[in-house]
């Protein structure tokens, strides 16, 4: 296949990448900017939860999430960030990638 073929196969399944698959994709790239720094072993640590605990860490714009960082200062380097509007904001990607590898999901990141 010339490069040219194999750019637009690329372009093409980009193009045909769900809303839903998009999300994810955030996510992990939140996740793997944001959270791995502490969180290391990032496909065990995402399988640490179910579906369920996750979608509660995240319920209100992740604010269960947030506060948990909040009130422990082992995780001060972590609280501008869970301050910050662009953790709100963002925090349903993060929520559809860590509920997608939960533990009860069957699946496994690739990093
Ligand atoms: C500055 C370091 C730091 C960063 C960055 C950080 N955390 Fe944490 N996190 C901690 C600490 C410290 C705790 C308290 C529990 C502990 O001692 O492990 C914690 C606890 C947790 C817990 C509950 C305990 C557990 O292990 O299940 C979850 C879930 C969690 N973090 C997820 C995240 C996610 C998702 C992100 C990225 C958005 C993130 N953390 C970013 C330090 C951090």
């Amino acid at each position: 296949m010339s490069i040219f073929k194999l750019s637009s196969f690329f372009l093409l399944s980009l193009f045909l990448l769900s809303d839903a698959d998009a999300a994810i994709y955030k996510g992990q790239n939140i996740f793997i900017k944001k959270c791995i720094v502490c969180h290391k072993n990032g496909e065990n640590f995402v399988a640490k939860h179910t579906k369920a605990e996750w979608e509660k860490l995240l319920r209100q714009d992740g604010k269960p999430l947030g506060a948990l960082h909040l009130k422990t200062k082992k995780a001060k380097k972590s609280w501008k960030y869970f301050k910050s509007q662009k953790y709100r904001k963002k925090s349903k990607h993060l929520r559809e990638f860590l509920v997608e590898y939960a533990k009860d999901s069957g699946k496994i990141p690739l990093f």
